[in-house]
């Protein structure tokens, strides 16, 4: 197997960071590796911000609830970002392309082209011997965040990445066999695909009793069904999205 394949084959969380910055070397070769990722049409929509302030990452820490934001070596928050492309424009055209940015089309380009930067990040963090954790979380604090960041219309931050040198070595989390996630030419929904979620579920459940940090009882399905099967007050999410100018069409 060659490297690529077993870094890749070796990706576990790291949420527990030595306290130990990033150098000015690290924290731009992570960035220019999270700039030769794919994008939609080559429209680059998406950018980064490296938070430093240490007041600003522990509030952030704290709204998102993970103490790795403010306890990380570097910080970096990954937008989509649909503005940038504008400004060569005038006035009339910047109001025509904001009317057909507005389609949930091209907010789903730039939320896939954002996130692919960000795993390339995540992966050259991982390749330079380094953790990382995506911090989805983020998303407590909007939007707040907007304001902390000075973000304008159409540029909204998806999540963050912390990177640092690990202080621990989790287990690897299980993943779903192979045959239920890949399917050749159907999608293959039938009784055996139940199956296989409950076997997982039975292995996942191993893993979080006998794993060293955190166990707990708890199963694959179990987990997604307790957080759904209630109303989520997540509307403010979809209005946030829409007030910043995509209007999801
Ligand atoms: C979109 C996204 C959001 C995430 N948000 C968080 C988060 O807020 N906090 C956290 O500790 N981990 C977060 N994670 C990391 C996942 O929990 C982790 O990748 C998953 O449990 C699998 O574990 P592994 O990465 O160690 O294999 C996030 C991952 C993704 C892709």
């Amino acid at each position: 197997m060659n490297e690529v394949m077993q870094m890749i084959r070796q990706h576990r969380s790291i949420r527990k960071f030595k306290n130990i910055s990033l150098t000015s070397e690290q924290i731009d070769a992570i960035v220019d590796a999270a700039q030769m990722a794919p994008t939609s049409a080559h429209m680059q929509p998406f950018s980064i911000i490296g938070v430093t302030d240490q007041g600003l990452r522990k509030k952030i820490a704290v709204h998102s609830k993970n103490p790795s934001v403010e306890k990380c070596g570097y910080f970096y928050v990954f937008c989509a970002d649909l503005h940038r492309m504008m400004l060569a424009a005038g006035p009339d055209q910047q109001e025509k392309m904001g009317r057909n940015l507005s389609y949930s089309y091209f907010y789903q380009s730039a939320v896939l082209s954002a996130a692919l930067a960000l795993q390339n990040a995540n992966l050259a963090a991982e390749s330079m011997g380094l953790g990382a954790v995506i911090i989805g979380g983020i998303n407590e604090a909007l939007p707040a965040l907007d304001e902390w960041l000075g973000l304008p219309d159409l540029v909204i931050p998806l999540a963050g990445l912390a990177v640092g040198v690990p202080d621990e070595f989790p287990e690897q989390k299980p993943r779903l066999p192979r045959s239920a996630v890949f399917f050749e030419n159907l999608y293959d929904d039938d009784l055996d695909l139940k199956a296989k979620v409950e076997r997982y579920d039975r292995e996942i459940e191993e893993y979080y009793t006998a794993r060293t940090n955190n166990k707990q009882k708890a199963s694959w399905s179990g987990k997604f069904i307790s957080m759904l099967d209630k109303d989520l007050p997540l509307g403010g999410y979809t209005e946030y999205v829409k007030s910043k100018g995509f209007d999801l069409k």
